[in-house]
């Protein structure tokens, strides 16, 4: 064997030993730089290959290549593991435990009230209502004349107003105002719509009013709308909002703007009609206010009451959510307590 063969493999056990012995990542570099660099060890034999008689270039040539591609495996092996060793430590200097579980992160939830609306939206628009939009802030005439209260009429006292600095602009104390606008924006065209929105009243707040709250309103005007159509669409409401089979029944009422005016409840979804604490012992549970759509109201909204009729009616949203998950008291949906906001819905 050649000398310089000979130094190739002595240069060859040296740096492998020199390798085993890097503990760092600065100690692995300095160790390529011995080595392999332009200027290391390794290097400058390889160069040394024109000193060699001819015939014995090749063989050489060929080792000298084995053990390059030989060491820069083995000082990547090397890095790999100073690598994590170094992390190791890092970590364990830290006090870091990395297989600790993660916190669980909160998760939003929809608000209740919003859940509840978005099943009364889904369950009329299947029945072809459109939902209407009309506004929070209305005039006395809207939310009250044309809805056929005259003024000083005692059932404005049912719906006590919170008043703006602007006279006769009010917060609407329900979404009956609604009613006109989608009148006066379809006449003479047949109507199909719910209007869901905030309403407000200057009412004591108890369990079972707040100030702010929320209603549905539907209203269908047409050529041959009877108080069967209305019979039909509550049922079908109730039977998708608390179960198939739900029974309905309607009491006599009075609102200024239908004509007849019903309340209608649903049979207790706890009890079944038997009786119960959620249903306070009568069997049923109140949804909403409906009625067949009062003459005045029609001609004040742009329809010939000889020609047409309608029906409408209205619902507390938060009223639904109580009845559906036995919630006792409206307070607690704008009281933002995340035991009762994660416990609906
Ligand atoms: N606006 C009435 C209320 O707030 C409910 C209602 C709407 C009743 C439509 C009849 C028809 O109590």
């Amino acid at each position: 064997m050649s000398n310089l063969l000979q130094e190739l493999e002595q240069l060859y056990q040296d740096a492998s030993a020199a390798l085993d012995g890097c503990q760092t990542l600065e100690e692995t570099e300095a160790w390529h730089a011995a080595y392999l660099g332009r200027k290391g060890a390794v290097t400058a034999i390889v160069r040394g290959v024109g000193q060699l008689p001819r015939e014995e270039r090749p063989a050489f040539g060929k080792r000298a290549n084995e053990i390059k591609v030989t060491l820069e495996a083995a000082l990547r092996g090397r890095q790999e593991r100073v690598a994590l060793a170094e992390m190791e430590q890092a970590l364990s200097a830290e006090g870091i435990d990395v297989t600790l579980p993660g916190r669980p992160q909160q998760i939003g939830k929809l608000h209740p009230t919003t859940v509840a609306l978005r099943e009364i939206v889904d369950i009329f628009t299947q029945m072809g209502f459109e939902v209407f939009d009309a506004r929070e802030v209305e005039t006395d005439e809207l939310n009250f004349e044309l809805l056929n209260f005259p003024p000083g009429h005692p059932a404005r006292e049912m719906q006590d107003s919170f008043y703006t600095d602007t006279e006769d602009v009010i917060l609407r104390t329900h979404t009956s105002p609604g009613q006109i606008h989608a009148m006066r924006k379809y006449a003479p065209e047949p109507i199909r719509v719910i209007l869901p929105g905030k309403c407000y009243r200057n009412e004591d707040v108890t369990a079972r009013s707040e100030m702010m709250f929320y209603q549905v309103e539907g209203l269908v005007v047409g050529r041959n709308v009877t108080f069967s159509d209305l019979k039909g669409v509550l049922l079908n409401y109730a039977n998708q909002m608390y179960g198939e089979g739900r029974k309905i029944r309607f009491r006599k009422s009075y609102f200024p703007f239908t004509e007849p005016s019903v309340e209608v409840d649903v049979d207790c979804i706890l009890c079944g009609g038997e009786g119960c604490r959620v249903c306070k012992y009568t069997g049923w549970l109140e949804i909403l206010g409906a009625g067949m759509v009062h003459p005045v109201v029609l001609r004040n909204g742009g329809y010939d009451p000889a020609e047409f009729s309608g029906f409408a009616f209205g619902m507390g949203i938060e009223r639904q959510a109580m009845n559906k998950y036995s919630i006792d008291d409206i307070r607690y949906f704008y009281e933002n307590d995340a035991r009762f906001l994660e416990r609906v819905g």
